[in-house]
């Protein structure tokens, strides 16, 4: 592995913040970087502060994550993250031997995401920019990858154009947008939310998922869209093929029932309402 002095970091495209909801995005994510709740208590930056960040997520958060998401099926190739965060799930394809790019709108996001790489001594490519507008020539990767960010920009589907256009020819997309026929988004948000404390007299599921998803200290309140098979189907109907997973489901959504429920019965009912939609697509 080639050490973090050869890293770079640049701003790939500046992004366009005329827009409220990018904005909104830059604020949230910039006072909330992804997952780093997780490491409250650890010093900022250290390798403590990562490893905590990392068990969280893999551990606690989405254990069937490495499993669906395949991070060591791309040794030897390019791989593009948009909207990497804190660079967790990039550090992993690195380790698996990809050469990696991580951009986001959030500065502090790629602050943070070159700090890890540092501290790993691993190798990345970073920059600033928006999902929206690749800086990117054509066919420029093998790979794109994007977990939780598509759903939170305003012109999704042109978001889902680019990862289309810089990746060459046969090259793989995954994915992850919120799910909408999801046990979370109907009685959770819907029914919890919107009927029970009657918020929906008031304001709208937009304005639910918006207040209710992404939690922050500083109440940016981003965009959050949530999306049906059928709906993300159309959105990567340009791809060769395409396949769905869906996943995240926890027990306490189920409860009184969650705890009692045999692993194998578990599993289905995660495979069929959870909350993340990953969508593998091939160009
Ligand atoms: C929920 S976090 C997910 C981060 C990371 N993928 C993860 O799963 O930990 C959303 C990230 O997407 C970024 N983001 C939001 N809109 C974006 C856009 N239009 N272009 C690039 N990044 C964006 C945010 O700055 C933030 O870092």
């Amino acid at each position: 592995m080639q050490s973090m002095a050869e890293s770079t970091t640049s701003s790939i495209a500046p992004p366009d913040l005329r827009n409220e909801f990018k904005q909104r995005a830059r604020d949230q994510w910039s006072a909330n970087p992804c997952g780093a709740n997780a490491a409250d208590g650890f010093e900022y930056g250290s390798r403590d502060y990562f490893e905590a960040i990392e068990k969280y997520r893999y551990e606690v958060y989405a254990p069937w994550m490495k499993r669906v998401i395949g991070f060591d099926e791309f040794a030897g190739k390019s791989l593009l993250e948009i909207g990497c965060g804190t660079g967790t799930d990039l550090l992993q394809f690195a380790r698996g031997g990809a050469s990696v790019t991580g951009l986001d709108l959030t500065p502090r996001s790629i602050e943070i995401a070159r700090r890890r790489f540092e501290v790993y001594g691993l190798q990345g490519s970073f920059g600033i920019g928006d999902a929206e507008n690749l800086a990117f020539p054509d066919a420029s990767f093998d790979a794109v990858y994007s977990f939780g960010v598509l759903h939170h920009t305003p012109r999704t589907a042109r978001a889902v154009e680019e990862v289309y256009r810089v990746l060459r020819p046969g090259g793989r997309a995954i994915v992850m947008l919120y799910h909408k026929s999801s046990l979370h988004y109907w009685a959770g948000l819907v029914f919890k939310h919107g009927l029970l404390h009657r918020e929906l007299f008031h304001s709208s599921i937009a304005d639910i998922m918006s207040r209710r998803v992404e939690h922050g200290s500083d109440h940016a309140r981003p965009l959050v869209k949530a999306y049906t098979r059928a709906e993300a189907r159309g959105m990567f109907s340009a791809f060769s093929g395409c396949e769905i997973i869906v996943d995240q489901l926890t027990r306490r959504e189920l409860r009184p029932f969650g705890g009692l429920l045999p692993d194998n019965l578990f599993r289905r009912l995660a495979r069929a309402f959870g909350w993340n939609l990953i969508i593998k697509a091939t160009k």
